[in-house]
């Protein structure tokens, strides 16, 4: 499927800063990118047609937000619980998230599918839990080095995709702009390895044929698909000069403003110069 035979879809570049930073640097972080991003500063404006979303630490999602106004970049959530509320300690609902007003949520990536050893069943009910509380998510699907290297990743990633996606065809309003898969092979993500822009692409046809199964053609075409795993400033404009690639999910370099600000840059020139 080339870009030409989709729809233009609106870029989506996350960053996600994981466990990192403390008060001061995350809303110092939130408040350089809010004056880059939104021409406040010394440059221009993004353009509008980018969609733009930092995931901050839960503890410092209403600070960051406050240092980021009505954005951009929008506010986004590293986690939920599969649950409304209750005796869940520690956990953060969808309703707080929202009561912060983070839009956005990151649902099954590496770290919590593996580090955490979350099961199919968690993601499933957090993605059902996110978009039934209109947050709009990020489904993270990936394989590790071990599956890659026994030519496994094609049926790893198509196994995460329907088994966290399993059931969603019975929710009335799923329109493909309410979530955002992220292609994030775990042996790139942190290592400063990046995948080579050909595998990603042919991971994310793989994602593509997937939904065009699961839903049809159409959603398929219009959903966007991003990569994941040691995005950078010098590498973020190659990977998005993909048709397959439709943006990025950034960790490590989306704790600095320059090189964050950098990579969502680099998404204008999936743009059309006439809309
Ligand atoms: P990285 O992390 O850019 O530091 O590799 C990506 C991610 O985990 O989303």
């Amino acid at each position: 499927m080339s870009r030409s035979t989709r729809p233009a879809v609106r870029p989506f570049i996350g960053g996600n800063w994981k466990m990192n930073l403390r008060l001061a640097s995350a809303v110092e972080l939130a408040e350089t990118l809010h004056a880059d991003l939104s021409g406040d500063g010394e440059g221009a404006a993004l353009d509008a047609r980018i969609d733009v979303a930092v995931f901050p630490p839960a503890p410092y999602l209403m600070a960051v937000g406050r240092a980021m106004g009505h954005g951009p970049p929008a506010l986004g959530g590293q986690d939920l619980s599969p649950h409304e509320d209750g005796a869940y300690t520690g956990q953060v609902s969808a309703g707080m998230l929202d009561d912060l007003n983070a839009r956005w949520v990151l649902v099954g990536h590496s770290e919590r599918r593996h580090g955490l050893a979350e099961p199919p069943e968690t993601i499933r009910a957090k993605l059902r839990r996110a978009l039934e509380a209109d947050l709009e998510v990020v489904l993270c699907v990936g394989e590790t080095l071990e599956e890659r290297e026994s030519g496994d990743a094609e049926a790893t990633i198509v196994e995460q995709l329907r088994s966290g996606l399993e059931g969603l065809e019975t929710l009335e309003a799923f329109p493909p702009e309410r979530i955002v898969l992220a292609y994030e092979p775990v042996w790139a993500i942190g290592t400063g390895r990046t995948a080579h822009p050909d595998d990603a692409e042919e991971a994310h046809r793989w994602i593509r044929r997937t939904l065009g199964e699961l839903y049809d053609r159409g959603f398929a075409a219009a959903t966007r698909v991003v990569y994941g795993g040691s995005v950078t400033a010098s590498n973020a404009a190659e990977l998005f000069s993909r048709p397959e690639i439709d943006g990025g999910l950034v960790g490590g370099a989306s704790l600095k403003a320059e090189s964050f600000a950098a990579i969502c840059r680099a998404a204008e020139s999936r743009l059309g110069t006439s809309a």
